[in-house]
């Protein structure tokens, strides 16, 4: 059994100096130091084919803190912080090196987690290295980053080659968007309030819209991202992630298995989308130049590295359904793209339609209400309703109105705390419910697969351009317009 409370840790990250540790992990695990979450004797301990004394480690660190920590280091944080640090010189694909980490976690009796921030080529090394050296008995975790394959057959292997070292309850997949504040937000908006919870189904919602939009490219990522593509990038995670938490039923608990249970239970239930349906359900497209606040940005075929030919998608809009007795018959719009107008993500709930209008002379179409919740940035959520205008005149005048409240805008955080301080604080207490379990991300793959192969497939389907800086390609606004829908507008 995992003991869940926050013990004294060795964080072994592989990967030490790559990216991730150095744009996202380290700078969290000094915020969690600043507001004196880590435990006392924690320690962390950089792994990689460095050949770095702890010194010159610690030197890395403060320069990777420095560089992507939006504050100024305060020097009593740091000094406890780097106090922390340890570098192992390691290959993985040495198994005896392993030894050398050893000697190191065996100084302690500390709990292990071992933060896999490598490339996946790179991931069963790391488990058959912990597992041939005993290292990866209980209580030891393993934290691991997505991508987890390209498709199901890939990531069913990943999953088998870890499940020989490691058992289910030892394994953090991290989607880092079950971090966010916001995401963490919806369980409570949803199960807390007896408005929300007693009018979320078919019977009173007309259809839900799903956006993460971004403004950046592929960041030099060129070889990552043309295998990926935005289907694989971010709607086989994130996308899918924040849809089962809007349409999951309520858990008997707040615990991990109760809550991966329910998300189940959606992914399973989604229509499938092939070469059957692809055309009326699946919209994709890929960025072209154009300008981004204000600058010119290339095309993604014109980006570092690329082949003129890549017919990678960078956008992606989908119409899901749920085959399920509460979601029949209510669409799921999701779409994501890189390089559109603004970054932000947002969740629309759009009610029915009231069945008689008693406001005919001044309406003759009542609008919708709207529930929008603002993921990111300035998380809030929005009202959208109808009044009476104030006045002596004889007839209802209505107006719409909206009822907004700022998620940040009190006494609490001042700040969003980022995803991955919370991840990294969730896996030291050994809580595992913000984590994706295998078969959530085989369920995953299982929907994905036969979108991706029929895209393939389908000639008619081929991919179109859009202007960077726009919403995306013109087809994204069809998928609703067919519908008598549109999608709601960034405000
Ligand atoms: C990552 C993707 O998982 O999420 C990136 O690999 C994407 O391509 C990023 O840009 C978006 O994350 P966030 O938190 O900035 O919305």
């Amino acid at each position: 059994m995992i003991i869940k409370i926050n013990q004294a840790c060795d964080l072994v990250i592989f990967g030490a100096k790559g990216d991730l540790a150095k744009r996202k992990l380290l700078p969290s695990l000094y915020k969690l130091e600043k507001s004196k979450k880590i435990h006392e004797n924690t320690r962390i301990i950089g792994a990689g084919r460095a050949n770095w004394n702890t010194q010159e480690y610690i030197s890395m660190v403060k320069t990777a803190i420095k560089t992507f920590l939006n504050e100024e280091i305060k020097d009593v944080v740091w000094k406890k912080f780097s106090s922390r640090l340890y570098f192992c010189n390691i290959d993985v694909c040495e198994g005896l090196h392993f030894l050398r980490l050893k000697k190191i976690l065996e100084q302690k009796k500390n709990i292990v987690i071992y933060y896999c921030a490598v490339p996946p080529n790179t991931l069963n090394a790391i488990f058959k290295g912990l597992g041939d050296t005993n290292l990866n008995v209980l209580p030891a975790r393993i934290v691991l980053e997505k991508p987890l394959g390209i498709c199901l057959k890939t990531s069913k292997k990943i999953n088998n080659q870890i499940s020989k070292y490691f058992l289910e309850s030892q394994i953090f997949r991290i989607d880092h968007y079950l971090g966010k504040e916001s995401i963490l937000n919806l369980i409570a908006l949803r199960f807390a309030n007896s408005f929300f919870f007693n009018n979320w189904n078919n019977q009173t919602i007309d259809h839900i819209q799903i956006t993460v939009s971004e403004e950046v490219g592929i960041e030099g990522r060129w070889n990552y991202f043309d295998e990926m593509g935005q289907m694989r990038d971010m709607v086989q995670n994130h996308l899918l992630q924040i849809l089962t938490i809007i349409a999951m039923d309520q858990p008997d608990s707040i615990t991990s298995e109760n809550i991966r249970h329910k998300k189940l239970n959606i992914l399973r239930a989604l229509s499938r989308i092939d070469v059957n349906n692809i055309n009326v359900k699946t919209v994709r497209g890929q960025y072209d130049s154009g300008i981004i606040k204000g600058k010119k940005v290339p095309a993604y075929i014109e980006e570092q590295g690329a082949n003129k030919n890549s017919q990678t998608e960078t956008f992606v809009a989908i119409q899901a359904n749920i085959n399920n007795k509460k979601w029949l018959g209510v669409p799921f719009y999701l779409r994501t793209g890189k390089r559109l107008a603004y970054k932000y993500s947002e969740i629309v709930i759009v009610f029915k339609k009231i069945p008689t209008n008693l406001f005919q002379n001044s309406h003759l179409e009542m609008f919708q209400n709207k529930l929008i919740i603002r993921l990111e940035p300035n998380e809030s959520i929005k009202f959208n309703f109808f009044n009476k205008i104030p006045g002596l005149d004889q007839e209802y005048k209505l107006e719409s109105s909206e009822l907004k409240y700022n998620y940040f805008d009190r006494k609490k955080p001042k700040k969003s705390i980022d995803a991955y301080e919370r991840l990294l604080l969730e896996s030291m207490r050994g809580i595992q419910s913000l984590f994706v379990c295998r078969d959530e991300v085989e369920e995953a793959w299982r929907w994905i697969d036969p979108i991706i192969n029929a895209w393939k497939q389908n000639d008619s389907s081929t991919i179109q351009l859009y202007m960077s800086g726009t919403w995306g390609p013109q087809s994204s606004n069809l998928l609703l317009t067919r519908d008598n829908r549109v999608w709601h507008k960034y405000n």
